[in-house]
């Protein structure tokens, strides 16, 4: 589909979710469910060198959901993007087209925007260029600093070991960063994971996250939506690429 196409199917309402039905694969429900197979466009995709350029082409589309800044909502719907992992991207763009973790809304726009690896790499490579916003949305209950340091214990036992004393993850075993991303959607999505919702897991922390109590998410979500990764944040003086609001 063409991009001003696919642009204005964002302006019909009810329009995308008469889009193609997306497929359905087999994750963390199956038995011989293996996290982050080597298999399929993903491989390809990661092989190739991603072109910003290119990227920053394919991203107008996203933009409209996710924000052109990378910056998505606060109000959890969709998530920061800006500042992630080119491989966490590649990894979770080819879940999405090929059914391992289930997302009707942008189904059809991961679809539809990039045709091939190659365009799954380019526009990666351009996120992963973004600056991170740091007006993203924030644990606003109450006890936000017993909220914080509750959650704060948790994350350094639990966490850290994975996500980076800062939220920055790891690039090479597709850890996602976590910095700056909102908490409602930090929140949603742990659920998910503890609940079996979100198909595409890691087993390993399926098995840290299960026992937490909804209380607990709500601490660690308190907290990691605090985290902020020197020299990465829009703030910062030198911060690398990124397009401000
Ligand atoms: C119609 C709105 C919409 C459009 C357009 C859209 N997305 Fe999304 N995207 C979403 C939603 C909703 C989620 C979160 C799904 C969930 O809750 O699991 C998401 C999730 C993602 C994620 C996973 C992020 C994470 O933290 O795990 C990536 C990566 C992503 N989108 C990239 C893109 C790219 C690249 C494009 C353009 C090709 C795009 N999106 C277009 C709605 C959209
Ligand atoms: C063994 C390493 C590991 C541990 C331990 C771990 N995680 Fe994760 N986490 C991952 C991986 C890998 C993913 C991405 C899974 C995928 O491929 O979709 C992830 C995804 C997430 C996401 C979703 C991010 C996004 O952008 O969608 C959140 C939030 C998260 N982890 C928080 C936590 C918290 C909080 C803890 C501690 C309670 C934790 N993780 C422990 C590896 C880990």
């Amino acid at each position: 589909m063409k991009k001003a196409a696919l642009l204005a199917l964002l302006l019909v309402p009810g329009l995308v979710l008469a889009g193609p039905p997306a497929p359905k694969k087999e994750g963390i429900e199956s038995k011989d469910y293996k996290w982050n197979a080597q298999e399929g466009e993903k491989i390809e995709a990661l092989k190739l060198k991603g072109d910003p350029k290119n990227g920053q082409e394919t991203y107008e589309v996203c933009g409209a959901c996710h924000l052109p800044s990378g910056a998505g909502r606060p109000d959890g719907t969709f998530p920061q993007l800006a500042g992630q992992h080119a491989t966490v991207l590649i990894k979770q763009m080819a879940d999405i087209r090929e059914g391992l973790r289930d997302n009707p809304t942008m189904y059809p726009f991961a679809k539809e925007a990039m045709h091939n690896p190659q365009e799954v790499a380019d526009t990666s490579a351009y996120i992963q260029t973004l600056c991170i916003p740091t007006d993203h949305g924030k644990y606003e209950g109450k006890d936000y600093d017993a909220q914080v340091a509750k959650g704060k214990e948790l994350y350094e036992k639990q966490c850290k070991e994975c996500h980076g004393v800062n939220g920055e993850g790891n690039a090479e075993k597709f850890y996602p960063v976590i910095a700056g991303q909102h908490y409602k959607y930090l929140l949603r999505q742990m659920t998910e994971i503890r609940d079996g919702h979100r198909r595409n897991a890691n087993p390993d922390m399926v098995k840290v996250i299960k026992p937490y109590t909804n209380e607990q998410l709500v601490a660690i979500s308190a907290y990691q939506s605090h985290l902020s990764m020197p020299g990465r944040m829009c703030a910062d003086k030198g911060a690398k690429g990124g397009k401000k609001k």
